[in-house]
């Protein structure tokens, strides 16, 4: 007969959202047996960008001990023993495979039943495979995708041990693709990156911010190929990729190709169950989906932007552990029949490779302005843009800032001053920030 627990509280997904979901209840007094997260891998929940961070940086070589939750903000690091002691029972390698919203129970591979009485969605993403936008990568060796520790290993693997000193091509120009690049190349990889947009990042760079950056890319010796898409592959006779085809007749020789074209939510198994909005699960200010026992968290959920009106699904860390925190103190707050503020996030999203390092906070939209030192031949490059709407400043860029100055342009995107001319602001620099 199939094993059935129970539970008041279960988290499905063990990864940031349902990391810091676990901390903010221990936080909140959860008592031993009401919380149990269960998780598709096979590791404590831990701080996912640091996989093509500080994971496989050869300089720093952690173990993924050293980036469990939260260490990326401060806390306690949460090691399987952390659970075990409050009584969390934190499943790992469990995938729930059905969920059955209207009887509150959930199953697993292994078929095991779960019963809850509140559920805490934090599914994530997951990559969007080439095949799924019709290219065929079928049966051909070393092509690799990123999401999970086991995928950063067998990167790791590759570039450090199997294929040194090899050609890389990286498919993907954004955050994921410059970040494996770099890592690539301080391997000693040849590596080449190809994507459709007309420049780096292109979904929050302007080109004035990607032409440092490709630029910097070229003095490190990456090869950018912009405009144009891989559409195929060819292999040698051990099955190993050889080639890869671009949509402009041309070939690349490559010993390993890394995709990064994108993420996807994981909101199958609840399908026609909750509502949905923007490709998410969708929320409230309280993280609370159409049902009321229901909560979806991360990169999942699409929530209200109370700063900017409508409706956002945002895939990224920091909304992860701030929605986790909302959730969870909403989901208290109503049991003692109290009222906490509606989420109000304010987008920060930010990278780190090579030397360099960014951050950005608030919108991008409006007219954009750059300021600082952005030649990237610079011993020490420092630069930034803000984006002005409607005589008000709403998003900061800033590469190379200090804890100060990053603070300083996140208060600014918060508070969003009024500005008389985009001349002042490209004058004034970032002083503009830290002096407010
Ligand atoms: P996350 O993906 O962290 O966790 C989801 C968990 O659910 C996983 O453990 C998964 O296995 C599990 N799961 C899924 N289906 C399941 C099922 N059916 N049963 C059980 N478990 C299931 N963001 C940023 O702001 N700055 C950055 O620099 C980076 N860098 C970065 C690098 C890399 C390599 C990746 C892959 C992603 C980033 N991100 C990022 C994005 C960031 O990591 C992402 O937004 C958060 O991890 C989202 O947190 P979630 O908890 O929502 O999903």
């Amino acid at each position: 007969m199939a094993q059935e627990k129970s539970y008041k509280y279960v988290i499905v997904g063990g990864g940031v959202a349902g990391g810091y979901a676990a901390m903010e209840f221990n936080n909140q007094g959860v008592k031993p047996g009401e919380l149990a997260i269960i998780s598709k891998e096979s590791v404590p929940p831990f701080e996912r960008p640091e996989l093509t961070k500080a994971y496989i940086n050869p300089e720093t070589n952690p173990t993924l001990a050293t980036i469990y939750v939260p260490s990326a903000t401060g806390g306690e690091k949460q090691y399987a023993k952390w659970y075990k002691d409050r009584g969390i029972d934190l499943h790992v390698s469990t995938e729930i495979v059905k969920a059955d919203l209207a009887s509150k129970t959930l199953v697993s591979d292994d078929g095991t039943i779960f019963k809850y009485q509140t559920l805490l969605i934090a599914t994530g993403s997951t990559f969007i495979k080439l095949s799924e936008i019709g290219i065929q990568e079928a049966d051909i060796k070393n092509i690799y995708y990123l999401r999970e520790v086991e995928d950063l290993d067998d990167i790791a693997g590759a570039m450090e041990f199997y294929i040194q000193n090899g050609k890389s091509v990286v498919i993907g120009g954004g955050f994921l693709g410059i970040e494996l690049s770099a890592s690539l190349r301080a391997n000693n990889h040849e590596v080449t990156m190809v994507f459709p947009e007309p420049w780096l990042l292109h979904q929050l760079f302007t080109p004035e911010i990607a032409s440092f950056y490709e630029g910097y890319y070229a003095n490190k010796g990456i090869k950018i190929i912009k405009g144009t898409v891989a559409t195929g592959f060819s292999s040698n006779s051990n099955g190993d990729v050889s080639e890869v085809k671009l949509d402009d007749g041309t070939t690349l020789e490559a010993d390993m190709v890394v995709v990064a074209i994108g993420g996807k939510p994981v909101t199958s198994f609840f399908k026609g169950q909750l509502e949905e909005e923007k490709g998410g699960i969708k929320t409230d200010g309280f993280l609370k989906t159409s049902n009321p026992d229901v909560y979806a968290l991360g990169d999942v959920a699409t929530f209200p932007m109370k700063m900017y009106g409508g409706m956002r699904r945002v895939e990224h860390a920091d909304n992860a552990r701030k929605s986790a925190v909302q959730a969870v103190k909403a989901i208290k707050a109503a049991e003692e029949g109290k009222s906490i503020p509606e989420y109000d996030y304010l987008p920060y999203f930010y990278s780190r490779f090579f030397k360099l390092s960014w951050e950005f906070y608030g919108d991008n939209v409006g007219e954009s302005v750059l300021f600082g030192d952005n030649d990237p031949k610079s011993p020490k490059p420092k630069f930034g843009t803000y984006w002005v709407k409607d005589g008000k400043v709403v998003g900061v860029f800033l590469e190379g800032g200090t804890p100060e100055e990053n603070k300083a342009i996140a208060k600014i995107a918060r508070e969003q001053p009024s500005v008389e001319s985009l001349d002042v602001l490209s004058k004034e620099g970032l002083s503009f920030a830290t002096k407010l």
